[in-house]
């Protein structure tokens, strides 16, 4: 147990990420390997050490997976997908290159997954959830180009998707989770749409997601992990009621999930770790005010000073 977070130890384990081809993982995880590089690459600036990862490298390796259509997929010959899209947009944006692939194509290919309804879909194949809407919003905010969709339609769409108990579920009518609460959340402060929603409410269920042990849950009754320290909290930093959970506990909680030997945050103490819970973990302590660390921006889960550099900070 360390009260401190081993900043050189998790900078080395996201850095050794490429290089172990000769774990299962490795393969297993092909899928994410984009969505994994905005993680590396946001936690690692976050720990003021961006410099870790090959920038060049990064740049032409996301250059490389925009399709025809303009998304982009998760790994060379993999599909476009709106979850790739965004992370090849945030990881762009972050290394000031966006300009080096085309944008009027992604606008256009987020366009293509806007439906009817306002919703959007996550693919060709028709997937419907208030991820895609939050993503899709976010990809034209970093592009500046929030006019090419039906902005409207997608509030209208997302405040559906809000429960009787104050939370967020992935379509209208299902179980409020803390993810798609994030999501809804994030979607509703990116159209300035907060005042639609009921933040008390919100609110509520949002910090009741804190465990004695000091972790959030995703739902009720459910246990706690590191993720949710992100997606819990960033809805609470949005609606202005951070300070409804307990910072200190949730600081310990976060630190408790760190592998002491070999780097990296896991969901929970004593679990392998992996990049996505070191980058929630290490942007959830930004976002509470762990010193030493840049501050996170919690609607794009982006280092703010990256969105103050693009003028989008509020
Ligand atoms: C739960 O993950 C989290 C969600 C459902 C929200 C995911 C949000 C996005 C992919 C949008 C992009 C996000 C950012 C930060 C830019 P899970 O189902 O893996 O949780 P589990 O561990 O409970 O299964
Ligand atoms: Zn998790």
């Amino acid at each position: 147990m360390t009260d401190s977070l081993l900043i050189p130890l998790h900078v080395k384990y996201i850095q050794s990420l490429d290089k172990r081809t000769d774990e299962l993982e490795y393969w297993l995880t092909e899928h994410l390997r984009l969505n994994g590089l905005y993680w590396g690459l946001t936690a690692l600036d976050l720990m003021n050490n961006i410099e870790a990862l090959p920038r060049d490298q990064i740049i032409n390796y996301v250059k490389s997976l925009q399709h025809e259509n303009g998304g982009f997929g998760g790994h060379t010959g993999h599909d476009p997908h709106m979850l790739y899209t965004l992370s090849a947009i945030q990881i762009l944006v972050t290394l000031d290159a966006v300009d080096v692939i085309d944008k009027d194509k992604v606008v256009a290919y987020v366009v293509s997954m806007q439906n009817e309804d306002g919703s959007f879909r996550g693919d060709q194949w028709g997937e419907v959830d208030s991820r895609f809407v939050y993503i899709g919003l976010m990809a034209l905010k970093l592009l500046k180009r929030m006019d090419a969709i039906h902005v409207d339609k997608a509030v209208q769409w997302v405040l559906q998707c809000q429960n009787y108990d104050g939370g967020f579920g992935n379509t209208p009518g299902a179980e409020s989770h803390s993810g798609q609460v994030c999501c809804c959340v994030g979607a509703l402060a990116l159209t300035d749409s907060l005042h639609l929603i009921d933040q008390d409410m919100l609110g509520w269920w949002l910090c009741e997601r804190q465990l004695k042990n000091g972790g959030l849950n995703g739902r009720p009754e459910k246990l706690e992990d590191v993720c949710y320290s992100w997606w819990v909290s960033s809805a609470l930093a949005i609606i202005g009621r951070l300070h409804w959970i307990d910072k200190e506990k949730l600081s310990q909680f976060i630190l408790s999930a760190q592998d002491m030997e070999d780097g990296g945050i896991s969901d929970r103490p004593g679990n392998m770790v992996d990049v996505y819970h070191t980058c929630f973990g290490v942007a959830g302590l930004s976002l509470i005010g762990y010193p030493g660390l840049k501050k996170v921006d919690p609607v794009y889960c982006m280092p703010e000073h990256v969105i103050a550099r693009i003028g989008l900070k509020k």
